[in-house]
Parts: C-alpha cells; structure tokens; sequence
C-alpha cells in the first residue's frame, strides 16, 4: 500500500504520522513545494520508527509528483488554513487553484489512486476534483465528517462524563460552521440515547460546540488544527487500505441520495478498498431532513464561486 499526502504543513504531517504508527502502509510519500520541509520532516517521522515500532517507510520530496507515481491513495492538505474570524469558505480563492492543479498531477502518476481531500472549504474543494479530473465518483473523498464527528464525540463524552469509547455520535452535512448536522437525536452512549441522560438545552449546547469546533480551535491556536484532522484522514486512509467497510461520514458526490444531486457534502459512507463501497442512505427525521437540505443549499452557493 503506497501513500501520498500533498502538503507537509501540521495536518499533512500529522496524518503521516498516524498512518505510520499504525503501520498498515508500506510507504508513505510527504510531497510539499517548499524546499527541503517535506524532506525534513520525514526525516525526523522516521527517526520516530523505532519508538513508536513501525516499518512503514516515509519519504519527502519537494514537489517532484513522479515520486508518488503508483499511489494507492493520495491526500490532498495543501492550500492556506484558516485565521481566526474566518470561514473556511473565504479560502476557496487561493485554494480551488492549488487543489485543481496538485489532483492533475497526482493523476498523471497515479491514474488509478483514490483521492481525499482536507483543503478547505472541503465540499467544495472535492467538488472541484469530481470537475476537474475524470476519477470515479468512488474514488474521490472528502474528509470533514469524521473530524466534526471526533468533535462531537467529544463534546458528547464531556457532558456525559462516560469515556470516549462508550459514545457513538455521527455529523454529516457540510463541513462548515453553520452547514454541520449533528445527529444528536441519534447519539448514544453505549446504545442507549443521549436524550435519556441529557437536557435539550445541553444537547442544544453540543450541537453549537460541535459546529464551531474549528472555529474553536483556530481562535486558540492562531491557525487551524492538525491533530484531529489528520487523524480523521488516516482513519479513512485505513478503512480503504484494509478494506474494512467501516462506515465514516464522508463528502461524496451525490445523485439524487438524500434528495440532493450534483454536489459534494458529507453522508454516511462503506469505505473500503473501492474507496466509497455504498452510500448509506440512513433514515433521517424531517427536521434532520430539513438542516441537511438547508447545509446543501450553502454548498452550492459555495460551489458557485467555482470557475469550472
Ligand atoms: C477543521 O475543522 C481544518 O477544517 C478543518 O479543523
């Protein structure tokens, strides 16, 4: 299993190395355009091998893309992250031009990878490589539901005060502050529904903590974070590489699924080694209906500033 991320910054990076110490890739390639930092922090990632047990092997390269020719999957990170105040929709300007082009060449070493892609504003940025390239729509991957969905499990788990492992908690829709639907009415701990341990008001609570998660966290930290986001990639990169058909929320694009047709947003997904096995078309309330429909409209508002 050969791995290539684009993007050596924090969350390009971080998804590396999670990818690594699980140790179910051969290879990873760190490919980014700036001289020598994908190079430097393969190395130092390597020099981990040996403490953290693993013998997949990481490689830097500066922008060189026929060193990540034959990639199973490929990640695309690059792009700027967000500062506080902003919406990772302001990004699309400086970011669908970097995506468009690092796709392109992914393909022309890879034609048969599967792509996900973390650059933000996500939905839209994964609709522009179902645009722009001609993968199957199996094969190209948004990554934000897994990520919002860690969040809201750990919102969930923090007002629950049960450990994380007992807490089950899934967020589709867009990955954007105000597009995110937290299942709340599904959420559980250990099977048995949050709503009979939790006020409304409290619930009400981890559905707005969830949805400004990002937010949260860029406000704190000055810039994005990696920690989370890459671990969410590399989860979904494992799923595919072992084929496992765990089902992750992921932006796919839709055809009619959900009511909805000719967008990328974030739904139910079977990964595995076809990259999207299925979409799960999982039952919804109406007002759950009513939240994913009004997060797809601000999708394709998003979309539209797209010059396809
Ligand atoms: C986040 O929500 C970077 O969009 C990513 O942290």
């Amino acid at each position: 299993m050969k791995v290539t991320v684009v993007g050596a910054g924090a969350v390009g990076a971080s998804c590396a190395e999670y990818i690594a110490i699980k140790d179910f890739a051969a290879e990873v390639v760190l490919l980014d355009i700036k001289e020598g930092y994908a190079e430097g922090k393969a190395m130092d990632l390597m020099q981990t091998a040996s403490l953290n047990a693993f013998d997949t092997k990481i490689t830097g390269v500066t922008n060189d893309y026929s060193k990540t020719a034959g990639s199973d999957v490929c990640v695309i990170t690059s792009g700027i992250p967000r500062k506080p105040g902003m919406t990772r929709e302001e990004l699309i300007g400086i970011n669908a031009g970097i995506v468009k082009a690092v796709s392109s060449s992914l393909i022309e070493h890879s034609p048969n990878t599967i792509i996900i892609v973390v650059s933000n504003p996500m939905d839209t940025m994964t609709y522009l490589v179902h645009k722009s390239t001609n993968l199957p729509k199996n094969k190209i991957i948004g990554m934000g539901g897994a990520l919002d969905s860690a969040r809201f499990k750990y919102r969930l788990a923090e007002a629950l005060g049960a450990p994380i492992s007992d807490v089950d908690g899934m967020v589709i829709g867009g990955h954007s502050d105000k597009g995110m639907v937290p299942l709340i009415g599904k959420a559980a701990r250990n099977s048995v529904v949050v709503s009979e341990f939790l006020s409304e008001e409290r619930m009400d609570q981890i559905v707005q903590d969830t949805k400004v998660g990002g937010a949260t966290l860029t406000g704190l930290l000055g810039t994005s974070a990696w920690y989370a986001p890459g671990a969410a990639v590399s989860g979904m990169v494992q799923a595919i590489a072992c084929d496992t058909k765990k089902i992750f929320p992921c932006s796919a694009l839709l055809d009619g699924e959900f009511g909805l047709s000719d967008l990328s947003i974030g739904v139910p997904c079977v990964l595995g080694a076809n990259g999207i096995e299925s979409i799960v078309e999982i039952s919804l309330t109406d007002a759950e209906k009513a939240k994913l429909a009004e997060s797809a409209e601000g999708v394709k508002k998003t979309n539209g500033l797209l010059e396809l």
